[in-house]
């Protein structure tokens, strides 16, 4: 089927990452945004008002709307779970912001709450999306890298002690404010994408640059992957000013790095003619989020609201399937399970023992 009606998106959630959702539905042909709803009544008129759509009191209202198709959960970390199994049960579509949830079994209840009602469910994980992320992974699924000896993030960003006082939730541990679930979870999730699955991790966490919170703005871990690959994920929000990051994959016939959204080294020892204009992919003036939470492009969100719709007229998954991101979710778990127990965790794990 390739013409057909505009699919109608609702956000739950009128803050921060909701205009980012709000441009990207405007911006996609096969896309309506139509409306949104939030309990802060000043955030629901302004974002209503901005992108001229209708206001709803709550998520009740919402999904009394027949128009609204996909609901778009923009809610706190802790508070996804609710919202997805009240949309599911109400028979809409489900694009939940990362993480999807704070435990392994709010995940199993959200796939089996979708599954149930026959309705899809996608993370929005946008850097998956990016050509440069693609390239890596098609190399990868071709075999080009070779045997995988490292694949490495390191996220050097900074979040200055404002954003963290700007809502309750984002400095309470128990609501995932911490760098690991909330800021590196993207590129966590790009090595499980690319590299995963992981067999063990050994984790340690500190707070460097944000003193009276109660989270970790620092996370080192030492990882091994099943493939016998090994790597570090190095993600801190205290690194004033923020540079962008990188992820690294070294096999024995070549090397990707991608920094911020930019494809930054490329070589293969079999040097193919395509590979000049892989080496081209990507912006360095891109935001990709180093400097500020909103320090952020829309486009990345448009590819994902573009796959939801694909996903719903051809009735397949998502890109980013809720299935496919349990894994990541499992890896950050047991990064905070290795941090309390000082010990090395060997996945899988029961992830009920995290004291958050
Ligand atoms: N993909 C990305 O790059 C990216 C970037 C930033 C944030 N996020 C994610 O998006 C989600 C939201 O983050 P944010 O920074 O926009 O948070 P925020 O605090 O700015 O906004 C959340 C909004 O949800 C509303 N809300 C809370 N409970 C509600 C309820 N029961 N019904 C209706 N509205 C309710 C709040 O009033 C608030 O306006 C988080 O999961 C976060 O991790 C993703």
């Amino acid at each position: 089927m390739t013409n057909h009606a505009q699919i109608g998106f609702g956000l739950l959630g009128a803050g921060l990452i909701a205009p980012f959702h709000a441009k990207a539905i405007q911006a996609s042909q096969s896309a309506r945004l139509v409306g949104v709803a939030d309990l802060d009544r000043t955030r629901l008129a302004k974002l209503t008002g901005e992108f001229n759509c209708k206001a709803y009191a709550g998520l009740d209202a919402m999904l009394a709307d027949p128009e609204v198709q996909v609901v778009n959960i923009l809610t706190p970390n802790h508070l996804h779970t609710q919202a997805v199994l009240a949309a599911a049960r109400a028979g809409r579509h489900l694009l939940v912001e990362k993480p999807p949830a704070m435990s392994l079994g709010e995940v199993d209840m959200m796939q089996a709450a979708c599954r149930a009602a026959g309705v899809k469910i996608g993370v929005v994980l946008q850097c998956r999306t990016r050509p440069s992320v693609q390239a890596i992974r098609t190399a990868m699924q071709g075999g080009r890298f070779g045997k995988i000896y490292q694949a490495d993030t390191i996220m050097k960003w900074f979040r200055p002690a404002d954003y963290y006082r700007m809502d309750a939730w984002r400095s309470s541990r128990r609501s995932g404010a911490g760098v690991t679930i909330q800021q590196a979870f993207h590129y966590i999730d790009l090595l499980q994408y690319l590299i995963g699955p992981v067999q063990r991790v050994e984790a340690h966490m500190t707070n460097l640059a944000h003193p009276g919170f109660a989270l970790e703005d620092t996370a080192l871990a030492f990882v091994t992957y099943a493939n016998g690959a090994q790597g570090v994920v190095q993600a801190s929000t205290a690194l004033w000013p923020g540079t962008d990051m990188r992820v690294e994959v070294n096999g024995e016939n070549g090397t990707a790095i991608v920094v911020g959204e930019r494809m930054d080294t490329w070589k293969f020892k079999d040097e193919r003619p395509e590979d000049e204009a892989v080496r081209r992919l990507g912006s360095a003036a891109a935001a990709t989020g180093a400097r500020g939470a909103a320090d952020l492009g829309f486009v990345d969100h448009q590819a994902v609201i573009e796959d939801m719709v694909k996903a719903i007229v051809e009735n397949s998954e998502p890109m980013i399937s809720l299935a496919s991101v349990r894994p990541t979710l499992e890896w950050a778990l047991a990064m905070y399970l290795s941090a309390q127990q000082h010990t090395p965790v060997d996945l899988p794990i029961v992830d009920d023992q995290i004291m958050w």
